[in-house]
């Protein structure tokens, strides 16, 4: 498959999905961002008030289109990318992903996307399972503290007011649930270049990821 591929993992608010859909402007890349998909399944589980807990459950994905375009992400042709960003979602999605029937259909849908061109995608898995060929690996990390107050303003941003001890426990608790599940939990690829942003500002991130691709493509 032509084009470079860059993979980008990382534990929640790493900035992983802000930096992506920046450098896929900058550069006139393809950005996917995997966690929309976990968090379209988890909507459609609640709405449809299935049982969570059980894998079984989770056998709708045979009967409903999962797509990841042009930045938004839909079930069955309906754009749901703003309704999967809430504390409902951010609360089940963990459990929901760390199903294996859940991510075997996922990574399919993943693979499937990953045509010909440049692309970003990022995710928890993407170095060590989705894309293990991938052109440039990135593994993104930040204090836990720096993560809550990026979380914390972005939800400021839209009008949700929560205690920052809230959302420091919030993340730790999905950092544990991600890293600690028995299917492909969030590792960094033994090949991926590990970058702490905690004393970065994003454009900073943006300018060194671009640096790191440009001397891989030589
Ligand atoms: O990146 P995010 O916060 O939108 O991801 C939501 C959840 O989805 C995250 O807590 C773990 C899961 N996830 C995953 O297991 N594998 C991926 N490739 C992407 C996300």
């Amino acid at each position: 498959m032509g084009g470079f591929k860059l993979a980008i993992d990382g534990p929640a608010g790493s900035g992983k999905s802000t930096i992506s859909s920046l450098l896929a402007k900058k550069l006139g890349w393809t950005h996917i961002d995997t966690g929309a998909m976990y968090r379209a399944v988890t909507l459609y589980a609640l709405n449809n008030k299935v049982n969570l807990e059980d894998e079984t459950s989770y056998k709708f994905l045979e009967n409903i289109k999962i797509e990841y375009k042009n930045n938004r992400i839909y079930i069955d042709n309906v754009d749901v990318s703003e309704d999967i960003r809430n504390e409902q979602i951010n609360k089940y999605v963990s459990l929901v992903s760390s199903f294996s029937y859940v991510r075997k259909k996922l990574v399919e849908i993943q693979k499937e996307t990953i045509q010909n061109g440049n692309i970003i995608m990022d995710g928890r898995d993407i170095g060590t399972v989705v894309i293990p060929e991938a052109d440039l690996k990135l593994f993104l990390t930040a204090h836990v503290e720096e993560r809550a107050k990026r979380r914390h303003k972005e939800q400021k941003q839209k009008g949700d007011v929560h205690e920052i001890n809230q959302v420091i426990e919030e993340i730790k608790l999905r950092d544990s649930k991600d890293s600690t599940r028995k299917e492909s939990p969030l590792r960094k690829a033994s090949d991926a270049i590990e970058f702490d942003t905690t004393n970065y500002t994003i454009d900073q991130v943006v300018d060194k990821i671009i640096e790191l691709i440009k001397s891989k493509e030589q």
